[in-house]
């Protein structure tokens, strides 16, 4: 057990009790859904579960649907579908009319990483596509983050929010409180916009400062994460891995995969 004796974050240890052997969670209000064969977090005697995230921005985007159904066979657990609106990112990449089209051919869970700078704008659009998690940056959310976070719960969504590099922590603490807080922090460890850049180890501080403070939350790191920085990132306390190049370039996705997934359980199983 990780960090026995720790306060427990009871609304975050909620998310525990959802199962994520079916296609959907079973206590969800929502319309979440993931596939995974894997063992839950009690199974495995852990406070938070692996959840490994090949990003879609590597996949050949002509296949969308084949690449997904290819990633979800090598064992990913979630899909990243990362979004990009040429304005907070210079990048353009997709948008729900996509996420809409991919839903007709997957049940998984889509995590939307949304980089653009009105994410307000695209809740109910997103909503009604069938994407799973709407994850937003703090740092075009100051001012609205509780009405965002209201309007995609009730979209049927999990929220969660995003942090560039050069953003504090502390920014997002009050996101994680209040009555509508959001389930998941994505800490970017490279600057959003491009796949195939270097990992910032620098971004663990952040990693670790979240765990220490949030045991059952759920940690994704984005940007870098592959064979050779994961132990970083699981050391630190990451639970929920994106990684692009890394799974996509490797002659054995699956391998990769499966790697990633080892090594965040056993971080968690050694904390
Ligand atoms: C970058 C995106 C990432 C990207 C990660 O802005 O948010 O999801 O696809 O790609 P890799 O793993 O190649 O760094
Ligand atoms: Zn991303």
């Amino acid at each position: 057990m990780m960090r026995v004796g720790k306060m427990i974050n009871s609304r975050a240890f909620g998310i525990l009790s959802i199962s994520t052997k079916s296609h959907n969670y079973s206590t969800s209000n929502l319309n979440y859904s993931t596939i995974s064969n894997h063992k839950t977090s009690s199974e495995l005697g852990i406070m938070v579960e692996a959840k490994i995230a090949p990003s879609m921005l590597s996949s050949d985007f002509a296949n969308l649907a084949s690449e997904a159904e290819r990633m979800l066979t090598f064992g990913a657990d979630w899909l990243h579908m990362d979004i990009m609106d040429g304005h907070f990112v210079p990048n353009l990449t997709i948008g729900a009319p996509v996420i809409e089209s991919l839903r007709k051919h997957t049940k998984a869970y889509l995590d939307c990483h949304l980089m653009v700078t009105n994410p307000l704008d695209y809740v109910d659009q997103f909503g009604k596509a069938g994407a799973s998690g709407f994850t937003f940056h703090v740092e075009v959310s100051k001012d609205n983050w509780p009405e965002l976070v209201k309007q995609i719960k009730s979209k049927g969504m999990r929220p969660g929010v995003a942090l560039k590099p050069g953003t504090p922590i502390e920014e997002v603490f009050p996101l994680l409180e209040g009555e509508h807080p959001v389930e998941m922090v994505l800490v970017m460890t490279v600057e959003p916009g491009f796949g195939g850049q270097k990992f910032m180890p620098d971004m663990m501080n952040k990693v670790r400062t979240l765990r220490e403070k949030y045991p059952t939350l759920d940690i994704e790191v984005d940007g870098g994460l592959g064979p050779s920085t994961i132990d970083a990132a699981a050391a630190a306390g990451a639970n929920c891995i994106v990684a692009g190049s890394s799974v996509f370039g490797a002659p054995e996705p699956a391998q990769v995969i499966s790697l990633l997934r080892t090594s965040v359980n056993k971080a968690q199983k050694t904390c």
